[in-house]
């Protein structure tokens, strides 16, 4: 694995800090506040090619690979963990879209996806009753003509009020064919037949849109289908292996935030005389909070790289995704604890960045399906 970063990479990852540090990290704390979805900021990542990093350039994306996308979603979560969530679904989205779609698929979607003409791509494959087991998904989609009919519900889509397309997970094949009786969809926003539902009041990430959605009778034509019928299940867990490479990343750049502002803090707070940094407990505190970013740092990196390369990914994709969304959240607890009562109110950032580190262990795969993913590559 390369440690150096090559100078694409510097570029985009200084592009996404400046970005970050100029214009997103003043609106963070009222995004968060306010709950309000930030449509202007989506679409100047756009205009910087960072809403499709690693989407050709022939399809509109910016073609800079896997290690700087991950770079720049760091950057982007340590102002805003709720923009870096969205920018992470909508890059996989994209993705999924290039690597799996037809010709006439991705021409229709990736460049409107990278230039954000789509506000958002959503991911539409958790259902009420199907989260961490999406072999068990009951939405259905039967075929009628030449289209395709889509009854059921989804829950916890990220963006899904103003995505321009979601990627629909459907059964195809009765529900005893488990895993292998779904394909996935290519659904237009606006589509007939679709309701969007009322946005989750959330601990963190609340500027995040996360909503339920509702197919009822919802035709798309044939040329809708995304891979092979009863195909759809692999494309969402190699969609998902590198999602978890952008979770990974958020979750560092929250720990990265929490750990500058406990710095910050830590040299302007006196207590017994002196600045609180001059105290070994908060020396001990700061110094493993950084030990385990690098580490996060590492297993990220060498993720993404493997990914960038075309070598099996998936295990370590898993493996930095839990250690790091776990890792951001023991660091931002210690922030926490080193601001005090501070701490505890709205007004220093730290009780954000612990509200927001403490999904990244849920979303696209919780800590436990990462354990579970890692044990049986551990049991062979
Ligand atoms: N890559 C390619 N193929 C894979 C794969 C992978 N990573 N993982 C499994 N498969 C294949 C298997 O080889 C198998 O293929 P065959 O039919 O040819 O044998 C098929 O898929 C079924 O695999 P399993 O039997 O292993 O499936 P399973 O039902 O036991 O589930 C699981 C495995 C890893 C637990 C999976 O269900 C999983 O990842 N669950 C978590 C789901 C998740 O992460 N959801 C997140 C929601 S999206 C989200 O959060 C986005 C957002 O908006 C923030």
């Amino acid at each position: 694995m390369d440690v150096e970063l090559n100078e694409t990479q510097v570029l985009v990852q200084k592009t996404a800090r400046d970005y970050a540090t100029r214009v997103i990290a003043p609106q963070a704390a009222e995004i968060d506040e306010k709950e309000c979805f930030p449509r202007e900021i989506l679409r100047g990542l756009a205009e910087l090619g960072l809403m499709a990093i690693n989407v050709p350039h022939e399809l509109g994306g910016s073609g800079a690979g896997v290690v700087a996308a991950a770079l720049a979603l760091q950057e982007i979560a340590r102002a805003c963990a709720s923009t870096a969530v969205m920018m992470s679904v909508a890059n996989m989205v994209g993705e999924a879209i290039a690597r799996f779609g037809t010709d006439a698929q991705r021409q229709e979607h990736c460049s409107r996806l990278a230039s954000g003409e789509y506000a958002m791509g959503s991911f539409a494959l958790s259902e009420p009753d199907a989260g961490s087991d999406p072999g068990g998904m009951r939405t259905t989609a039967r075929r009628d003509g030449d289209h395709w009919v889509i009854d059921g519900a989804k829950q916890w889509i990220t963006g899904g009020t103003y995505a321009g397309v979601y990627i629909v997970w459907a059964r195809t094949s009765p529900p005893e064919t488990g895993a292998r009786g779904i394909s996935c969809f290519l659904v237009p926003g606006g589509a007939k037949g679709l309701k969007v539902g009322r946005p989750e009041d959330k601990m963190g990430i609340r500027g995040s849109d996360t909503v339920p959605l509702e197919f009822d009778g919802c035709r798309v034509p044939e040329s809708a289908l995304l891979g092979q019928e009863n195909g759809g299940f692999k494309i969402a867990m190699m969609a998902l292996d590198g999602g978890r490479i952008g979770i990974s990343s958020q979750a560092i750049g929250v720990a990265r935030a929490a750990l500058a502002e406990s710095v910050a803090y830590a040299k302007d707070r006196h207590t017994f005389g002196v600045p609180i940094a001059q105290h070994q407990a908060i020396q001990w505190k700061l110094a493993d909070m950084h030990t385990q970013i690098e580490a996060a740092q590492l297993l990220s990196m060498r993720a993404a790289w493997l990914k960038e390369n075309g070598k099996p990914f998936a295990r370590e994709a898993s493996i930095s995704k839990l250690f790091a969304s776990e890792m951001a959240v023991r660091v931002c607890n210690e922030a926490v604890q080193i601001h005090g009562g501070y701490g505890y109110t709205r007004e220093y950032a730290a009780e954000r960045h612990l509200r927001d580190a403490r999904v990244t262990m849920i979303y696209e795969g919780t800590s436990e399906i990462q354990r579970l993913v890692i044990a049986r590559t551990v049991l062979g």
